[in-house]
């Protein structure tokens, strides 16, 4: 049975995780008082760009848990997206990684062809994706081209990269920065679609899981899309 996820733009996400990848930090400072019994919990995290506003974040209990035993073995795991607003990114757990769910606005979705000759793989020849998620949104066909779901580790050393979404005004950013992820620990950045920028540490774009729409607002992570 399928972990699943029903956020509105929360998420679900395990303390394992949270301090492997150093993720959810804001949510883990109420970790203490959201224990649930021996099926712990929780957090939520946000990012916003766009806007620049911060979301609200309000975590949930995840229902439908799968049993240790299928965690281990890669259940999938079900996501609502129908909260999700554009510019907003969350965090679930799929086989002990953080994969990140992101709308992105139509101004992120306008700087990926910006940006090909300074990617070190702007087509995602290398297999780091289904082959129904090639292409610069690294979506699926047929699809809402703004939602992306990544694994969120860098491909050089495993650190888990940060949200760098604002245009030109994020710290130790560029001025040029168009938006995207900036991985601290040996500085391979990434665009709006986790493509990796050229001569940085990391040698591949940013991985994308098997998924699959199963409506228009909830996906599942795990599965494959047939004939897309
Ligand atoms: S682990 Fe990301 S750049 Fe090295």
């Amino acid at each position: 049975m399928p972990q699943t996820f029903t956020c509105g733009f929360a998420l679900t996400y395990n303390r394992r995780v949270l301090s492997r990848f150093n993720v959810g930090i804001s949510a883990m400072s109420n970790q203490g008082k959201m224990d649930c019994g021996r099926r712990r919990l929780i957090v939520a995290t946000a990012a916003v760009g766009g806007s620049g506003v911060l979301a609200a974040l309000v975590p949930f209990v995840s229902t439908l848990l799968p049993s240790e035993r299928a965690k281990a073995a890669g259940a999938p795991v079900e996501v609502d997206i129908s909260k999700l607003e554009a510019g907003q990114m969350i965090t679930v757990e799929w086989r002990g990684k953080p994969v990140w769910v992101m709308r992105r606005t139509k101004e992120m979705l306008e700087t990926l062809a910006t940006l090909n000759s300074e990617l070190a793989d702007p087509d995602s020849a290398k297999a780091e994706q289904p082959p129904y998620c090639k292409g610069m949104e690294r979506t699926i066909p047929n699809q809402d081209p703004a939602v992306l779901v990544m694994v969120g580790i860098c491909t050089h050393l495993g650190c888990s990269p940060t949200a760098k979404f604002r245009a030109g005004t994020e710290e130790s950013m560029p001025a040029d920065w168009k938006g995207g992820f900036l991985c601290p620990c040996h500085g391979s950045t990434f665009d709006l679609s986790g493509r990796v920028f050229k001569n940085k540490p990391a040698p591949t774009n940013l991985p994308v899981p098997p998924y699959k729409y199963l409506s228009e607002t909830r996906i599942i992570i795990g599965v494959d899309t047939e004939g897309a």
